[in-house]
C-alpha cells in the first residue's frame, strides 16, 4: 500500500548559523524521508526558517539592516548548510510569507470564534529609551541569590536559580541600558485549559514517544495555563488581525509555519493537495521531529490550536536528545561549538550523517560525538569495510570479464540471506532505530568481507582454466555490495549515488533488494569514500575557535587543511622555468607485452611524435586514452627502459592503483603548445 506521508523538522530562528547540534534533528529527519522515499510512499518533506521575533528585530537592528534583509540573507545561509549535509526539503520556505499569514489568521480567527482566545490586561517590563516592551531574555541585573552581575532576566548562569524579572536587583534592559519601568497592557490568550480532555486523550494514544507523554502528565498536573499569543509593537511578525499594534508571538505562527511552506510546495506541484493532507477526515500521515526542548509547543499549544481551528492533528511528534561534543556541552572556546559550514570546509558531510545514525535511537537520549571514536568508526565501517568491498571486486570484472557480471549467480543462497535481512533493516528505519539499522547492516558488510577472504579472488584469478569460478565470485561480491549500497542509501546518498554509477544503475529502491543484478556492465571502480584524518578533524575544531575572532580566520582559510602530502621545498622561478611542459595527444595506447604496469604511448606534438611509457596502467585502458589531449614534461632526459626507450613522462595525479588521474587541459588547448 502506498502511504501519503507529509514531515517536517524544526524551523531553524533566522538569526544564527546551523550547527552540528541542529544537524542531529536535520539529518535524522532526512534518513527517514529518504526510507520512505525508496519505500515508494509519497512522502514529502518540508521545513522553513523561523523569521519572526524580539531577537531577529534585534540583531537586523544591531547590524543597522531590516529584518526582512537579515532574514533573506540567513535563509541562503542555511539552505546553502543543509544542501551541503544532502538534507533534501521538498521545499523550504519562510514563516515570514504570504502562505503563513494566511494559515495564522485562519487559526487564530477560527479558535477566536469558537470562544479559544481571551483578553487580559498584564503588567510587563517596558524600556522607556527604545519604547518597547522587553522579554525576560532582554532584561539583565545582579541575579537576587547569589549576587552575580550581568545575568539574564529568567535565571542566572552563575548559580543556576531561576527567578521572575523584577526580582533582579538593578535591573536594565539589555537594549538600551535604561531602567524597566513597569507598564500596563492588553494582552490575548489562548484558553489551552478547554482542550485539556483531548489532549490528555491524543497524548496517550500512541502520537508520542513514552518518555513524552510522561513529561506532559506532569504538565497536565499542574494545570494548564492560558498562553500568551500577542506582543506590542515594535515587533517583527503579523499583527493580530482585529488588533492593530498587536502581533501574533513568534511561536504562535511558527509551527503554523509547517502548514505554510507545505501550502507553498502544494502551489508548486501539480496533483498535490494540502485539504487531502490537513483536513480532518485526511488519510495521509503527519509527523514532526523536534528537539526535546520544544515539546510542550508542539505536543499541547500546536495540537490544540489546530483542534480548535478544524486541522488535523499530527500522526507522531517525535523528539530527540541533544548534541554533546566529546562529552560535553559545545564550546566556543573548546572548538566544539561547530558550524556546519565550519564542518564542510574540512570533512565529508556523509561521516556525519553516518556517525549519527550509528547513534541514533527512537529515544530522546542525548547523543555524544566523540571526535576520536567519530574517525575510528568512518574509517573502519565505512572505508574498511563497505567500500572495500566494491573494490576488491570490480577489477576483475573490468579486465577480466570485460565489465560485465555473470548470467547467473550460482549461490543463490548467500544472496538470498542478505536480500532478506532488508525486512528487519527496514523495520528498524521505520521505527528510527537507525543504530540498530547500522548494526546490522555492518554484520552483512563483515560477512561479505569474510566472503571474499574465503574465495580468495586473487588466487583463483591466477590459475588456469579457472574464469568461470572467478566471474562467479566477483559478481557475487559486487551483488553483495549493492545489497549493502541499497540498505545505506538513506545513510549515504551521495555516496550511493556514485556507487550507482559505478553499477551503471538508475536511483535505487528497497525493492531492488529483492533480486540480483546479472549479466549487466559496470563502470571501472573509483574510490567512493577518503579515511577521515585527525588532521582534519584538529583543523575543524582550530577552525571553529576562530570562528570567534573573524580576523584570524581569514589567515587560516588561506591554507587547505586536508589529508594532503606536505608542499615540496620553495624553489625559485628559474628552477620552474627549466622545465618544458607541454601539450600532447595521445595518439596511441597500448598494453605492453610483460609489463604489468605500464602502457605504451604515442604523443603527438603537433609535429613531432614521442614514445613514452606510462605506469598508469592500473587506472586507464587504452582505449579510453587514445585521442585524449593531456600534458607532458618535454625536456626530460631519454631513458632507455626493458621495453624501449621513453622520451619523456605524462603527468598524473593520485596516491595509485585505481586513483591515478592524468591532467587535461581546458578546450581549446593544442598538441605542442607550451604550458607555463
Ligand atoms: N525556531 C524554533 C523551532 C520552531 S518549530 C515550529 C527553534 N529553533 S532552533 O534553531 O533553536 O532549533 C531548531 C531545532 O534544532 C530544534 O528542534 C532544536 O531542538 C534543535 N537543536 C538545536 N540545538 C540542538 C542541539 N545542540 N542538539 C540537538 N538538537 C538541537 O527551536
Ligand atoms: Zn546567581
Amino acid at each position: 500500500m502506498t502511504r501519503k506521508i507529509l514531515i517536517t523538522s524544526a524551523l531553524p530562528y533566522a538569526n544564527g548559523p546551523i550547527h552540528l547540534g541542529h544537524l542531529v534533528e536535520y539529518i535524522q529527519t532526512d534518513i527517514w524521508a529518504r526510507f520512505q522515499k525508496m519505500r515508494g510512499h509519497e512522502c514529502w518533506y518540508v521545513c522553513a526558517d523561523d523569521a519572526h521575533g524580539t531577537p531577529i528585530m534585534l540583531r537586523a537592528r544591531q547590524e543597522g539592516i531590516e529584518p526582512e534583509e537579515l532574514i533573506e540573507r540567513v535563509a541562503k545561509e542555511h539552505q546553502a548548510d543543509f544542501a551541503g549535509f544532502s538534507v533534501g526539503f521538498d521545499n523550504y520556505h519562510s514563516t515570514h510569507s504570504e502562505e503563513n499569514r494566511h494559515y495564522s489568521e485562519l487559526i487564530y480567527c477560527n479558535n477566536r470564534d469558537a470562544g479559544h482566545i481571551a483578553k487580559r490586561m498584564i503588567t510587563q517590563a517596558y524600556d522607556p529609551v527604545e519604547n518597547m516592551f522587553l522579554p525576560d531574555r532582554f532584561i539583565k541585573g545582579t541575579c537576587p541569590k547569589c549576587g552575580a552581575e550581568d545575568q539574564y532576566g529568567d535565571n542566572c548562569e552563575v548559580c543556576g536559580a531561576s527567578y521572575s524579572p523584577s526580582e533582579l536587583k538593578n535591573p536594565h534592559s539589555a537594549v538600551s541600558g535604561a531602567k524597566p519601568i513597569d507598564k500596563e497592557s492588553d494582552h490575548y490568550f489562548f484558553k489551552l485549559a478547554n482542550f485539556e480532555e483531548m489532549l490528555k486523550k491524543w497524548t496517550r494514544a500512541g502520537h508520542l514517544q513514552k518518555e513524552m507523554a510522561n513529561k506532559l502528565d506532569e504538565w497536565f498536573e499542574s494545570g494548564l495555563q492560558e498562553w500568551d499569543i500577542s506582543r506590542d509593537a515594535p515587533y517583527f511578525g503579523f499583527e493580530i488581525p482585529d488588533h492593530p499594534g498587536k502581533y501574533f508571538y513568534v511561536w504562535l505562527d511558527a509551527p503554523i509555519g509547517y502548514l505554510a511552506s507545505f501550502r507553498n510546495l502544494c502551489d508548486k506541484t501539480d496533483g498535490l493537495e494540502f485539504e487531502n493532507y490537513w483536513n480532518t477526515d485526511s488519510d495521509a500521515e503527519v509527523y514532526h521531529f523536534i528537539g526535546k526542548d520544544i515539546v510542550y509547543f508542539h505536543c499541547l499549544f500546536f495540537p490544540a490550536m489546530l483542534d480548535g481551528a478544524g486541522f488535523r492533528k499530527p500522526t507522531a511528534v517525535f523528539a530527540h536528545g541533544f548534541l554533546t561534543v566529546d562529552g560535553q556541552k559545545m564550546s566556543k572556546s573548546r572548538g566544539t561549538f561547530i558550524k556546519a559550514s565550519t564542518y564542510l570546509e574540512h570533512l565529508n558531510p556523509e561521516y556525519l550523517r553516518y556517525y549519527f545514525a550509528a547513534k541514533l535511537g527512537a529515544g530522546v537520549d542525548d547523543i555524544d560525538l566523540n571526535l576520536e571514536d567519530f574517525a575510528q568508526r568512518v574509517n573502519s565501517d565505512l572505508v574498511g569495510k563497505f567500500v572495500n568491498i566494491a573494490s576488491r571486486f570490480a577489477g576483475f570484472i573490468n579486465k577480466r570479464f570485460d565489465g560485465k557480471l555473470a548470467a547467473e549467480l550460482n549461490d543463490m543462497a548467500l544472496f538470498d540471506s542478505f536480500s532478506n535481512a532488508g525486512d528487519s533493516i527496514a523495520a528498524a528505519y521505520e521505527g528510527r532505530e537507525y543504530s540498530r539499522a547500522v548494526r546490522e547492516i555492518m554484520a552483512l558488510a563483515d560477512k561479505a568481507n569474510q566472503y571474499v577472504d574465503e574465495q580468495k579472488p586473487w588466487i583463483v584469478a591466477k590459475e588456469e582454466g579457472k574464469d568461470e569460478e572467478l566471474h562467479q565470485i566477483c559478481s557475487m561480491g559486487i551483488n553483495l555490495f549493492r545489497l549493502l549500497a541499497i540498505y545505506l542509501k538513506p545513510i549515504l546518498p551521495k555516496t550511493v549515488e556514485a556507487a550507482e554509477e559505478f553499477l551503471k544503475v538508475e536511483a535505487l529502491t528497497w525493492e531492488d533488494a529483492a533480486s540480483p543484478l546479472l549479466d549487466h556492465d559496470i563502470s571501472k571502480f573509483k574510490a567512493l569514500m577518503t579515511r577521515v584524518e585527525s588532521k582534519q578533524i584538529e583543523a575543524m575544531v582550530e577552525g571553529s575557535k576562530e570562528d570567534l575572532a573573524p580576523s584570524a580566520k581569514q589567515v587560516k582559510q588561506e591554507k587547505p587543511a586536508t589529508d594532503m602530502e606536505a608542499i615540496a621545498p620553495t624553489i625559485e622561478f628559474d628552477d620552474f622555468a627549466k622545465l618544458d611542459l607541454r601539450i600532447a595527444r595521445i595518439a596511441k595506447a597500448e598494453h605492453v607485452e610483460g609489463a604489468d604496469k605500464l602502457l605504451q604511448l604515442t604523443l603527438d606534438l603537433g609535429g613531432e611524435t614521442r614514445n613514452v611509457f606510462a605506469g598508469i596502467k592500473s587506472a586507464y585502458d587504452p582505449s579510453d586514452l587514445e585521442g585524449k589531449l593531456t600534458v607532458m614534461v618535454a625536456n626530460l632526459a631519454p631513458r632507455k627502459m626493458r621495453f624501449g626507450l621513453s622520451e619523456g613522462m605524462v603527468l598524473a595525479a593520485g596516491p595509485g592503483g585505481d586513483e591515478l588521474y592524468i591532467l587535461n587541459p581546458d578546450e581549446g588547448a593544442k598538441p605542442g603548445m607550451r604550458v607555463k
